[in-house]
């Protein structure tokens, strides 16, 4: 049963009461002849975390992009928390850590600027950041461990480290819905269970996550609800019941047995 707005998110009352915090509508997008996402339908209630799961170039990134609003969908609708993607975007509360980092290894900024990024939004056009932005970049730092790296350079940070910055700059942004595209890639085992204990409690507070990983093992603990994803959605509902080694075989593009109830 998908749990939709009744409470306040993590960052006040900004959920109208019976909307879900995503929802993606018979969402098409196009590369050029290459169709990434057909008519794609899928649901994340407000204080819930759902686990996206699909082969490499199945279209997970695509989906994020185009929740985000950096892709075009063909078709289809995108709503967050009631909003089209351009208000959700201006109003904050999507924070997104994407696959790639788009952050410039050369560029001179540090650690704390990263994240002071995810302020932006709140801060005027000066980009003065005031007492409340300094304090919550520093909280965020800290939830992901890395407040003894705030003044270092990005370029001078590890790949699981910078993926952690990301995750701070989002969570500093105070934003309603996180979407992580494969956030554990490249994390070590203790990295990996404090970034999923921070996603844990962001959803506890009523915050909502859709995330994409291949770390089939931990999706159970980190998300109640999973979908299945391969151009279209292949399954979706509550992890238990999607993660069936017939699902997994028709998602990963293995042979299903001729009773496996392949379309
Ligand atoms: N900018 C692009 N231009 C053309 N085709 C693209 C582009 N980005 C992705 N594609 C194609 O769209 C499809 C979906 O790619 P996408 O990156 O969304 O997959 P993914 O599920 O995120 O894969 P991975 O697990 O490797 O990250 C693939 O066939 C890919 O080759
Ligand atoms: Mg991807």
């Amino acid at each position: 049963m998908l749990r939709r707005a009744l409470r306040p998110g993590p960052s006040g009352d900004r959920t109208p009461v019976g909307v879900a915090a995503l929802q993606v509508a018979g969402v098409t997008v196009r590369y050029r002849e290459v169709v990434a996402l057909e008519d794609v339908h899928l649901e994340v209630g407000v204080g819930e975390a759902c686990g996206l799961v699909g082969m490499n170039g199945s279209g997970k990134s695509t989906l994020f992009r185009t929740v985000v609003g950096l892709q075009r969908a063909a078709a289809g609708e995108v709503r967050v928390l009631g909003r089209g993607v351009d208000r959700a975007r201006a109003e904050g509360l999507i924070g997104y850590v994407p696959q790639q980092d788009e952050i410039d290894r050369d560029f001179p900024v540090s650690v704390r600027d990263v994240v002071l990024m995810g302020r932006y939004h709140r801060m005027g056009p000066t980009r003065a950041p005031r007492a409340g932005d300094d304090r919550a970049v520093a909280a965020a730092l800290d939830r992901v461990g890395l407040a003894d790296l705030a003044g270092r350079r990005i370029g001078r940070l590890s790949g699981g480290q910078r993926q952690r910055v990301l995750l701070a700059r989002a969570l500093a942004q105070d934003a309603a819905v996180l979407l992580l595209d494969e956030p554990f890639t490249g994390l070590d085992v203790t990295s990996q269970a404090s970034v999923e204990g921070v996603l844990r409690e962001f959803v506890a507070a009523g915050g909502s996550v859709l995330v994409s990983t291949h770390d089939l093992a931990s999706l159970p603990q980190l998300c109640s609800r999973s979908v299945l994803l391969h151009r279209r959605v292949l399954a979706s509902g509550p992890t238990a019941q999607v993660l069936t080694p017939e699902n997994l075989a028709r998602t990963f593009g293995l042979d299903v047995p001729a009773t496996g109830g392949a379309p």
